[in-house]
């Protein structure tokens, strides 16, 4: 099969690497798609879409891998391929509901998952009133649309929120405050879903004081047999967004798992080698399974 990898990265990025080499070993052609070299085209005949000022090249699947920060630009092109009828995992609506960490909070709250109590804030009026509604401070400041633990915050006081609100404009025009989920300081467990199933998972350990477990904070992680009540939550989790693939976020809250967020294209190194299994295989092979599925 043609499978498409919609990212803005090279070959050389660890999912992008994986991705390809294991679609090589399956028997199918793999090719990396930049968003920004699609050239969106509609008219009377529908949609279509030229790829670097040429016709498009023939796709039985796309994986989109470009992360929370996605735009509204590469959003367009995931539409569009949706409307060329190219099968998507995950497709617009699922990534549209989850690139935005409050957009997924209100979703899973909405279908009853746990999840840390949080306020959108487009200014500093009322803090003192939204830190007694969050237990706090410490309270958890945090972008909408952060990755990679840098968009997240620790404030240890009602003056270390007014600063950090102060200073986050060019950031976007709101930030959440969250309830800091203090037992769970340092550690977070991700659980990896694809096709309504927990794949892998681990448990992540921040190195040092940082409360953050974000590997790419040099957090590390440890294999983890998750108990049903998490698998659960996981898979209620992604079904709730609609996603096909989700790295799923949990916090181990005194009352059991909070979920802290949920990924539509979660990478996979880490979690590769504590699970010591080819995510990137697993992950295709659902893709091509489901376009099996709906040719048949
Ligand atoms: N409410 C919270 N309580 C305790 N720890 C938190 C909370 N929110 C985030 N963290 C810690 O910070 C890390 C990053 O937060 P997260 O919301 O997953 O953002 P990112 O998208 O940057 O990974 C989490 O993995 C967790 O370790
Ligand atoms: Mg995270």
């Amino acid at each position: 099969m043609d499978i498409g990898i919609l990212t803005t990265r090279n070959h050389r990025y660890h999912p992008n690497r994986r991705f390809i080499e294991a679609a090589l070993r399956m028997g199918h052609r793999p090719l990396l798609i930049d968003p920004w070299k699609c050239q969106l085209v509609v008219g009377h005949n529908g949609g279509t879409m030229m790829y670097r000022g040429k016709g498009f090249p023939h796709l039985d699947v796309v994986l989109p891998r470009i992360g929370a920060t996605i735009e509204d630009y590469e959003m367009a092109v995931v539409k569009q391929l949706e409307l060329m009828a190219i099968p998507l995992v995950n497709g617009f609506d699922s990534i549209a509901k989850s690139r935005d960490k409050f957009s997924c909070l209100q979703i899973l709250a909405s279908y009853g998952i746990r999840v840390p109590r949080s306020i959108v804030v487009t200014d500093c009026r009322n803090l003192v009133k939204l830190m007694w509604d969050l237990n706090g401070p410490p309270v958890i400041v945090k972008l909408l649309r952060g990755r990679q633990g840098t968009g997240v915050t620790l404030a240890e006081s009602l003056q270390a929120v007014e600063f950090v609100l102060n200073n986050l404009s060019g950031f976007g025009d709101a930030a959440l405050l969250q309830e800091f989920v203090e037992e769970s300081r340092g550690r977070d467990v991700r659980a990896l879903v694809v096709g309504g199933e927990v794949k892998a998972s681990m448990v992540r350990q921040s190195r040092g004081e940082d409360f953050r477990s974000n590997i790419h904070l040099k957090g590390v992680g440890a294999g983890i047999d998750l108990s049903e009540e998490y698998r659960d939550v996981a898979v209620k989790s992604a079904k709730a967004l609609g996603l096909d693939i989700a790295g799923v976020d949990m916090l181990e809250s005194r009352d059991g798992p909070m979920v802290l967020e949920v990924n539509y294209s979660p990478g996979f190194r880490e979690l590769e080698k504590v699970a010591r299994m080819d995510i990137a295989e697993s992950i295709l092979n659902y893709a091509v399974n489901m376009v099996k599925g709906e040719q048949s």
